[in-house]
C-alpha cells in the first residue's frame, strides 16, 4: 500500500462550479488528456443529473481505456441505475455513492436518525454492487460528524463490499492536525479498515485543501481525490497540481509511488482553461504565471548563479517552458547583461552602463520590460531601427451571432501583397488566426488587453498583446477608432519583431 491513488474529479465536482460547465464533446477531450496524464480514476460525472451528463460519461467509459471511470450517485437506486448504465461500457468502471453522515446535514437536509443513514448506506453499496465490484461510498461532510458514527459507517460500508472508502471535508472545516487525527481513528477502531483503501476529498474553503489531503495520507489514506487547477464547489477541491508536486518535491516526507505524469500537468492545465475560460492566479503555485518568474535583483542573480537557490522544482518537471528572469524595476545589472548576452549583445562597460540607465527608466514605467523593448533601447543607442517586416493593408471580419467569425487579412511584405483567411472562435482569433497563415510563426498568445484611450463614440482603443515563443516573450502595441483594425495592427507588431530578432541572433 505505498501507492496514493490519484482520483481525479475535475469532471465532476470542477465542473458543477459556478462558469465551469463542459459539453460531452469537451469532456471527452479533457479526460482524454487525463488519460494521458496517466491519472488513476476519471471521476466523469453524475449520471442521473441530466441527460447531457449521462452521455458524456457513456461517451467517456466508451473511448477512454486506461483510468478506472466513475460516476457519481446519491444512495438511491434510481442514481445507482443511472451510474451503473453510464459507465457499462468501460474496461474498469466504479460506482461512487453517497450519503451525508453529519448531524447537521441529518438533522436539515436529510430529515433522518442515524439508523436510517446507515441502513441506506449499507444498500446504496449493495446494490452497486450487483453493477460493478468496484464500488466507492464517501460519507458526506464526514469532518463534522460523531467520529464514533463515523467509525460505524466506514465498519458497515467495508462489511457491505465498498473497495474504497471516502472521506470527504465537504465544506473545508477541518485542518490538518485534526484531520490527521480522525483518519488515525478511522485505522485504529475500524476492525476491517485494511479491506478496503481510505480516500480524501477535501474542499478549500480555508485554503487547506492540499494540506488537508496530505495530512490524511501520513495517517494511512491512500487516494487523494483532486481536481484540476483546483476547480470545484466553492473554493475548490484540492488541486492535482499541488497535491503531486508537494508529493513529488518532498519526496523525503511523502515516500510513495503515484502514477502521474508530472510533465503532462501543464498542458492539462492549459487545456482547462481553454475550455471553461476561467484563468488561474498569476500566484497559483506550479501552474500560475509567476510561479517561475524571478524578478527581484538578489532573486535573479542567485538564480543565474545556481538556479536552486530560488526554485524548489523545475518548470520543465511539470512540462512548462523554461524559468523567467523578468526584466522589471527591481532586476539588477547581472539580470540584464545575461539577458542581453541571450539576445547577441556583448556590450563595453560604458555603454552598458547608458543602456542600464535607459532600461532602468522604462521599468520605473511599466510592469516588465520584454526583449523586444530591451532591443530598441540598444537600437537607439546604435541608430537601427526594426523594419515593419509585413504591413497590414485590409482586415475584413464576418461576425455576428449566426455567423462563424471569419478574417480575411491582406498584408503587403516589399511591396508584394499576401493574402489569407481563417474562422476562429471570434473575430480576433479568426484574425490572428489568418496572421499566422501568412507569416508562417508559431506563437502563444499570453495576453490581449484592450484599453480605450480617450472618450466618447470615436474613442481610439489601444490594444496590447504579449505572445510567446520558444520561451521568450514579445509585445505589440497599436491603436485605432477600429478595435479589431488595432487587434490585428498590434498582433503584427509583435510578429513583426520576432521574425526581426530571430534574423538578428540567427
Ligand atoms: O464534497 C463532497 O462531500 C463531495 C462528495 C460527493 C464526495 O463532493
Ligand atoms: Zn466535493
Amino acid at each position: 500500500m505505498d501507492r496514493v491513488y490519484i482520483f481525479d474529479t475535475t469532471l465532476r465536482d470542477g465542473e458543477q462550479s459556478p462558469g465551469a460547465s463542459m459539453g460531452p464533446q469537451e469532456k471527452l477531450k479533457f479526460a482524454k488528456q487525463l488519460e494521458t496524464l496517466n491519472v488513476d480514476i476519471i471521476e466523469a460525472g453524475f449520471a442521473v443529473s441530466s441527460p447531457v451528463q449521462f452521455d458524456a460519461i457513456r461517451m467517456i467509459a466508451d473511448e477512454v481505456r486506461k483510468p478506472v471511470i466513475c460516476s457519481l450517485a446519491r444512495a438511491v437506486e434510481g442514481d445507482i441505475t443511472a451510474a451503473g448504465k453510464a459507465i457499462a461500457s468501460a474496461d474498469r468502471k466504479r460506482i461512487h455513492t453517497f450519503i451525508a453522515t453529519s448531524p447537521i446535514h441529518r438533522e436539515h437536509k436529510l430529515k433522518m436518525s442515524k439508523e436510517e443513514v446507515l441502513k441506506r448506506a449499507i444498500h446504496a453499496v449493495e446494490f452497486a454492487k450487483t453493477f460493478t465490484s468496484d464500488v466507492e461510498f464517501s460519507a458526506e461532510d464526514a469532518t463534522r460528524t460523531e467520529v464514533d458514527y463515523l467509525c460505524e459507517v466506514v465498519e458497515a460500508v467495508i462489511a457491505a463490499g465498498a473497495t474504497t472508502v471516502n472521506i470527504p471535508d465537504t465544506v473545508g472545516y477541518t485542518f490538518p492536525t485534526e484531520f490527521q487525527k480522525i483518519i488515525s481513528t478511522l485505522f485504529e477502531k475500524v476492525s476491517n479498515i485494511d479491506k478496503t483503501v481510505i480516500s480524501v476529498h477535501c474542499h478549500n474553503d480555508l485554503g487547506m485543501g492540499v494540506a488537508n489531503s496530505l495530512a490524511a495520507v501520513h495517517a494511512g489514506a491512500r487516494q487523494i481525490e483532486v481536481s484540476m487547477n483546483g476547480i470545484g464547489e466553492r473554493a475548490g477541491n484540492a488541486s492535482l497540481e499541488e497535491v503531486i508536486m508537494s508529493m513529488s518535491v518532498r519526496k523525503d516526507i511523502f515516500p510513495y509511488e503515484f502514477g502521474i505524469n508530472t510533465r503532462e500537468i501543464y498542458k492539462t492545465s492549459k487545456l482547462l482553461i481553454a475550455i471553461i475560460g476561467i484563468p488561474v492566479s498569476p500566484y497559483k503555485p506550479v501552474i500560475g504565471k509567476n510561479a517561475f518568474s524571478h524578478e527581484s535583483g538578489i532573486h535573479q542573480d542567485g538564480f543565474l548563479k545556481e538556479r536552486s537557490t530560488y526554485e524548489i522544482m523545475t518548470p520543465e518537471q511539470i512540462g512548462r517552458p523554461s524559468s523567467e528572469i523578468v526584466l522589471g524595476r527591481h532586476s539588477g545589472r547581472h539580470g540584464l547583461k545575461v539577458r542581453l548576452k541571450e539576445l547577441g549583445y556583448e556590450l563595453e562597460a560604458e555603454d552598458f552602463d547608458k543602456v542600464f540607465v535607459k532600461f532602468q527608466e522604462l521599468a520605473d514605467k511599466k510592469k516588465a520590460v520584454y526583449d523586444d523593448e530591451l532591443i530598441a533601447i540598444m537600437e537607439e543607442n546604435t541608430g537601427v531601427q526594426t523594419p515593419d517586416i509585413y504591413e497590414i493593408s485590409q482586415v475584413q471580419i464576418v461576425s455576428g451571432n449566426n455567423a462563424i467569425p471569419t478574417a480575411t487579412v491582406r498584408i503587403v511584405q516589399a511591396g508584394q501583397v499576401k493574402q489569407e483567411a481563417a474562422t476562429g472562435n471570434g473575430p480576433v482569433d479568426a484574425i490572428y488566426k489568418a496572421i499566422d497563415r501568412i507569416a508562417g510563426v508559431q506563437v502563444e498568445l499570453d495576453d490581449y488587453e484592450v484599453t480605450s484611450i480617450s472618450a466618447g463614440q470615436d474613442a481610439m482603443g489601444e490594444v496590447s498583446v504579449t505572445v510567446r515563443r520558444d520561451g521568450k516573450v514579445y509585445s505589440g502595441h497599436a491603436s485605432d477608432t477600429d478595435i479589431l483594425m488595432a487587434s490585428a495592427q498590434a498582433y503584427m507588431n509583435a510578429i513583426n519583431k520576432i521574425i526581426y530578432m530571430e534574423q538578428k541572433t540567427k
